[in-house]
């Protein structure tokens, strides 16, 4: 029999607890040991629940309890399960996590101490929930050179755009329908200005290039300034507006990474993907393009990827698993200003003028048009190239409404 520890019982927390209790025993037959929740920590009390005696509010239970071999962190944030996980590593124990926080942040040094105590530290659900996507990227493509990743990688904001693009509902109505539907928390600024989508993206790139990227080094635009008039010139472009995670192995070895809300071509595979589902594109050198699709949230979905890192970890009990990635000074990603990409502008000026100014552009149009309004797309160029012209349309009159990225996926 195998003892495990629940660190958070919020709503994954319930989930994993729910689902080693109710599959046990064709979880017993997968990971060929019984599995036995010892603790659960949380400082609430649940004294109506059937494993109500497994609660412990005290952390200390369960690093010193040796008995304990595999601990699932589910709390959120970075303290203090930043230096839980690390006590339970340093102690012996392997560690599976569902949060992308703490594996973004401080994950080289986490899977350090993973390996100098040789233990597993598995974190499936800190991308896609539901969706396997870390062990496909670390085992079954492995045979890859990885040239790109593009995800919609946030629920609460697919939801969102879904709404503006399928019901012509304002951002603003939308976001109120998710927090209603759950979906979206009271303060929602993690989802909808980007943060969760550059927690994921960096986890991606930092195990596909083999170096860790710091969110903190990412550009990080979220979605809180479109409108649907934008909406309206991206259908009549032929695509919709996504919020896109993206990494680019550039052929000088460097990176290209961001997060941005960018129009997507209606035949790109991502663009049908709607309401609360995730869609991570991944583009091989020997597959070619493979798409993974699932629920990137909710409960039961980003549990079921918990249990089986904590199968895995059971599996692998004392043979650790090559999942890792070194620390990095950022120094293998270009700034920003020199990612390359065509833009979408939405201005009040002279189309003329602006060809004059951004080169050949295709002008958009859209119902209602206002007289003095112009859109159009520009051909690719750098940020930085895109943003002097955009200064020298301002200094002649332009006022530049708003501006989104191109997809070229
Ligand atoms: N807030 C996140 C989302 C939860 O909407 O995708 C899952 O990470």
């Amino acid at each position: 029999m195998i003892q495990v520890a629940i660190m958070g019982h919020g709503v994954v927390g319930s989930g994993v607890a729910e689902i080693l209790l109710t599959h046990k025993d064709s979880l017993t037959r997968k990971a060929k040991e019984e599995i036995n929740i010892k603790y659960i920590l949380d400082l609430r009390e649940f004294p109506d629940l059937p494993y109500a005696d497994k609660f412990t509010k005290d952390f200390n239970d369960i690093v010193n309890d040796d008995e304990v071999k595999v601990v699932a962190e589910l709390m959120g944030g970075v303290n203090p399960a930043f230096d839980f996980v690390k006590r339970c590593l340093e102690a012996g124990k392997s560690v599976v996590t569902s949060n992308k926080e703490l594996v973004a942040k401080k994950g080289a040094e986490l899977l350090a101490t993973a390996k100098e105590h040789n233990v597993n530290f598995l974190f499936e659900a800190s991308v896609g929930g539901g969706i396997p996507i870390i062990r496909p990227l670390n085992n079954c493509l492995v045979a890859n050179d990885v040239d790109e990743i593009a995800g919609i990688l946030n629920g609460t904001t697919n939801f969102i755009l879904t709404k503006m693009i399928r019901e012509s509902m304002s951002f603003k109505d939308a976001l109120a329908l998710a927090q209603q539907l759950g979906y979206a928390e009271r303060d929602p600024s993690a989802d909808v200005e980007g943060h969760d989508a550059c927690r994921k993206i960096c986890i991606l790139a930092s195990l596909a290039f083999g170096k860790h990227i710091y969110p903190d080094n990412i550009h990080t635009e979220g979605i809180t300034n479109i409108s649907l008039e934008d909406v309206e010139y991206a259908s009549q472009w032929g695509g919709v507006i996504k919020l896109i995670g993206e990494v680019r192995h550039l052929e000088n070895n460097m990176l290209d990474i961001f997060v941005s809300p960018m129009l997507v071509s209606n035949e790109s595979q991502l663009s049908s993907i709607d309401d609360v589902f995730n869609g991570i594109l991944v583009k091989g050198d020997a597959t070619g393009d493979v798409v993974f699709y699932g629920k990137g949230a909710g409960k039961l979905p980003t549990a079921s990827a918990v249990v089986a890192d904590i199968v895995d970890c059971i599996k692998h009990i004392s043979a650790r698993k090559y999942l890792f990635w070194e620390d990095s000074d950022g120094s293998n990603v270009i700034p920003y200003d020199e990612s390359m990409t065509a833009m979408y502008v939405r201005a009040t000026g002279d189309i003329h003028v602006a060809e004059n100014i951004f080169g050949v552009v295709m002008p958009l149009t859209r119902k209602n048009m206002p007289k003095e309004e112009i859109a159009f797309i520009t051909q690719p160029m750098t940020v930085k190239v895109f943003n002097e012209k955009v200064k020298q349309a301002t200094e002649i009159g332009f006022t530049i409404i708003n501006t989104i990225r191109v997809a070229d996926f």
